[in-house]
């Protein structure tokens, strides 16, 4: 493992999400300002070679798993090829292990199983709601039926060796519809995970409109006696439970209330090729901008483990975040944060 992606808290990074496109395809409120965003001129964002050869690098350094986001990371040409032979699979002999997707599941039913042929391990659906109707209140698009059946194709697909479904809870939005959702584990070998609201730049968070894990838990049980708390994965930011007799389960994303700073594994290049250390700190160092000028592999480490070095301990209180000067969430690549 390089000293490159251990911090001064000693975590050790192995988990590097990369962000391939800042387009999408649907436009929830709580990733995605209302006005839009400034989308990169082609030029600033990572070509696929670009991608790759940071990609080698960490993985020589000791990540072994890469999620891929966006955006939408279906908007991006990469995924046709970049997974394939020649792409991401052929980092395994370097010590991948995982190749993993955060994805709305919009346009994926058609492509999954090609990607799963070259090598897409995790995949993880962003699905916040059940009714199609607050579908397209919420994403501002209509597409429930294309979800659920990439669902479907999903729970098909053999290879996959996880499936999880990523539920932001809005308070007054979807906190009715928690039980269903749970429902969904009763015959699908699937992980609902229910992620608290985070303030980024733009999606109009208020407290109000979160609400905590600890309150959805005790809903949970009490309509099912006897759920069982599950071990969790090493640095997972879920807390996982499981009804008695069901095949999948259920957790928390409680960043807000609940931080998992302390075992946060994860690094984030986004799709103009910055690297950010913490998805709270707006600090970003370009390693588009050094490849370019024609540094070196170990100039480029030498400028990642500075990077990685600087990692504060833990993210600030929620209600000290600067959001303004931070990214949208669109422009981070959505996903769990860590703090
Ligand atoms: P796996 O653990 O690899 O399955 O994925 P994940 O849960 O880390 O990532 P995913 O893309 O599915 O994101 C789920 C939720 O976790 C989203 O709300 C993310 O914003 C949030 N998330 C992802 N990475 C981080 C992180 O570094 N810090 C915090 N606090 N949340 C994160
Ligand atoms: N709060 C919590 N989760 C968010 N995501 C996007 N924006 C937010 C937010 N403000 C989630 C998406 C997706 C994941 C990658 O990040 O739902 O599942
Ligand atoms: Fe698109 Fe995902 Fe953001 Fe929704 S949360 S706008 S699906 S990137």
């Amino acid at each position: 493992f390089s000293g490159a992606l251990v911090d001064s808290y000693n975590r050790r990074h192995d988990y590097l999400r990369i962000s391939l496109t800042e387009r999408c395809n649907l436009r929830c409120f709580y990733c995605m300002p209302e006005e839009g965003v400034q989308l990169s001129p082609t030029e600033k964002l990572l070509t696929d070679e670009e991608i790759l050869r940071l990609a080698k690098l960490f993985v020589q350094s000791g990540v072994t798993k890469i999620r891929l986001t966006g955006g939408e990371p279906t908007k991006h040409a990469f995924l046709q090829h970049g997974c394939a032979a020649g792409g991401l699979n052929d980092l395994r002999p370097y010590g991948l292990q995982s190749i993993a997707m955060t994805s709305n599941g919009l346009a994926l039913h058609r492509r999954l199983p090609e990607f799963v042929d070259n090598g897409l391990t995790h995949l993880n659906l962003s699905l916040d709601t059940l009714d199609p109707f607050k579908f397209e209140f919420m994403t501002k698009r209509p597409g429930l039926d294309a979800v659920l059946r990439t669902l479907k194709i999903a729970l098909e697909s053999p290879r996959l060796q996880k499936i999880k479904l990523n539920v932001v809870i809005v308070k007054g939005l979807n906190d009715s519809e928690v039980l269903d959702f749970v429902e969904i584990t009763k015959d699908k070998p699937i992980s609902v995970r229910f992620i608290e609201f985070m303030p980024f730049t733009g999606n109009k968070w208020d407290k109000f409109k979160m609400v905590p894990s600890s309150d959805l838990f005790k809903l949970i049980s009490e309509k099912h006696a006897g759920v069982e708390r599950l071990s969790d994965e090493a640095n997972d930011t879920a807390r996982s439970w499981k009804i008695p007799g069901y095949q999948g389960q259920f957790g928390f994303i409680s960043s807000m209330s609940d931080h998992f700073c302390s075992t946060c594994n994860r690094l984030r290049i986004t799709s103009d090729g910055q690297i950010k250390v913490c998805l709270f700190d707006a600090k970003e160092v370009s390693l588009r901008d050094l490849m370019r000028k024609g540094a070196s592999d170990s100039e480029i480490l030498r400028t990642i483990g500075q990077a990685v070095g600087g990692k504060e301990e833990k993210h600030l209180h929620m209600e000290d975040i600067d959001v303004v000067s931070n990214r949208p969430m669109i422009l981070i690549g959505p996903a769990i944060l860590n703090h």
